[in-house]
């Protein structure tokens, strides 16, 4: 049996940083659910479908494109149907309809099957919505991170800056608090707290206070 990290909590939390930083330093594979459910995203928008009223097409492709996820000198890569994606998946259009999409419960349940499978044989710190809720209610760790949404409006901002990505401060906030009201209203796989999970306030700590903080309780359940 592997030994599972989940983590989950809304955007902007620095849930994809720290696990990246982990599962470097503590040997466990990192796996970015988001980054999941924004590959179909991709594949849709590439088939012309630009919102959700055609959910039988969307259902479609989430069953017929294969995502993998690949991990080269440590960075995580998105491949979709062969092709490394990991950039694509950050784009706004995608962002504007990651989360309707994901809202569509036949989409969770062939994610939910396809991340459960990637935990089969390694030991893995997984981040998302609905990790320590839906995909692994008995994982081994489970925590879940938040910050106000300022905070992570502006750490966001910051982050499409670094990439490159276009986008204003008001824009990143406005996109941030539709995602949280449409990720925490789902009928499937809604964002919530479990109720064993440790809950952690990131809006006033570092990256580092926050990745140790995790850390030493990960080491606390391994060597249990
Ligand atoms: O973590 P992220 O911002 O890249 O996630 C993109 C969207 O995917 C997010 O708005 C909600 C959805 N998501 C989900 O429904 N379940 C997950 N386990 C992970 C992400």
């Amino acid at each position: 049996m592997s030994f599972v990290v989940a983590i989950d909590g809304p955007a902007g939390t620095g849930k994809g940083t720290i696990t990246k930083l982990i599962a470097k330093e503590m040997g466990l594979l990192n796996i970015d659910t988001g980054a999941m459910y924004r590959a179909i995203t991709l594949e849709c928008l590439q088939n012309g479908i630009s919102n959700i009223d055609d959910k039988e097409k969307i259902i479609d492709i989430a069953k017929e494109c294969k995502i993998e996820i690949e991990h080269i000198e440590e960075e995580q890569k998105i491949i979709l149907n062969g092709k490394d994606v990991s950039r694509e998946i950050r784009s706004k259009e995608v962002t504007e309809l990651v989360s309707p999409i994901s809202s569509i419960p036949e989409v969770r349940e062939i994610m939910v099957n396809l991340q459960r499978k990637m935990a089969e044989s390694k030991n893995v710190i997984m981040e998302g919505r609905d990790i320590t809720t839906v995909v692994f209610p008995n994982a081994d760790v489970k925590i879940y991170l938040d910050a106000d949404v300022e905070e992570r409006a502006k750490r966001r901002y910051k982050e499409n800056v670094e990439k490159g990505i276009a986008s204003t401060y008001e824009e990143v906030l406005e996109a941030i608090k539709n995602r949280d009201e449409n990720d925490r209203n789902k009928k499937v796989g809604a964002l919530k707290i479990a109720d064993d999970a440790i809950v952690i306030d990131t809006t006033n700590m570092s990256i580092e206070e926050v990745k140790e903080n995790v850390k030493a309780i990960i080491r606390k359940k391994r060597i249990q």
